[in-house]
């Protein structure tokens, strides 16, 4: 038998969501739930067939896309949010649903390279063991037990492609001042980062970082720098204001 989902928010996640799982898989059917629904009756069927809901619309739209579809949620079926933030006591009251997932995937799911994490509730042996099955089809991801670390996930891996694409943005510019081309800093930027994602995975980074930087060298010039500057300092800023936003986020 199909596994049905319906997916709320149709937008860069939940349109990423829907390709992870149809992608090759023949078993799933997937639902979906777009801004101002035109065919509430089909939309109402689809959702009470579903094993699964997804939300994945912005945190402040949460209230508003609970309230259209929730006189359809069926009694079996399974909340999966996604939404950075919204607490899993939030999910409850806004739904009305005691078989709760949150998780905190990422846009790496796009690409088959995603990680997530999640936290049940409510849900017995049977149904964890499907979720998580379920679950494996989107992204890698571990389950956790303390709800407050999917927050500091959501600071890491959730919002981390965009640390990457910022730093590789600075990069880029970087090369333009230095007097190459779009293209030709885009296309050394691509590369440096794309072998550097494959060679993570010879080592730790402080001894590949060495293998770099040779002593008196060029790259520990820039190194110099960036400790000058207290780069470590920044990024580790940077994170704890995401991790703060989210849990502002679960309270607002
Ligand atoms: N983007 C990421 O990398 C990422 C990673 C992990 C988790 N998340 C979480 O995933 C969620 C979605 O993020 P996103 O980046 O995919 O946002 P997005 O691209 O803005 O997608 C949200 C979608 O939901 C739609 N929507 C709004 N209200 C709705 C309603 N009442 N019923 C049905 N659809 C409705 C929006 O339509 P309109 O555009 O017309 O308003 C939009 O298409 C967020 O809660 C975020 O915290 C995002």
């Amino acid at each position: 038998m199909k596994t049905k989902v319906t997916i709320i928010g149709f937008g860069t996640m939940g349109r990423a969501i829907a390709k992870a799982l149809s992608g090759n898989d023949r078993t799933v059917k997937v639902f979906s739930v777009e801004k101002n629904i035109k065919n509430m009756n089909i939309t109402g069927k689809n959702i009470r067939k579903s094993n699964f809901l997804i939300l994945a619309v912005k945190p402040q739209d949460a209230k508003e896309a609970i309230k259209q579809v929730k006189k359809y949620f069926d009694k079996k079926t399974i909340l999966i949010s996604i939404m950075a933030g919204v607490s899993i006591k939030k999910l409850i009251y806004l739904s009305g649903r005691k078989k709760i997932i949150r998780m905190m995937p990422n846009l790496g799911l796009s690409v088959g390279q995603g990680i997530a994490v999640w936290k049940g509730m409510g849900l017995s042996k049977s149904e964890a063991r499907k979720a998580k099955n379920f679950i494996n089809k989107i992204t890698d991801n571990f389950e956790v037990q303390d709800e407050d670390v999917i927050n500091k996930a959501t600071a890491v891996s959730g919002s981390g492609p965009a640390y990457f694409f910022l730093l590789a943005d600075c990069l880029i510019k970087a090369c333009g001042r230095l007097g190459f081309t779009k293209n030709e800093s885009r296309r050394l930027v691509e590369k440096t980062f794309s072998a550097s994602a494959l060679l993570a995975r010879t080592g730790d980074y402080s001894t590949l970082v060495k293998k770099v930087a040779s002593k008196g060298g060029t790259t520990e010039a820039a190194l110099k720098v960036f400790r000058k500057r207290n780069f470590d300092k920044i990024v580790s800023e940077a994170v704890r204001a995401a991790y703060k936003r989210a849990k502002e986020l679960g309270h607002a």
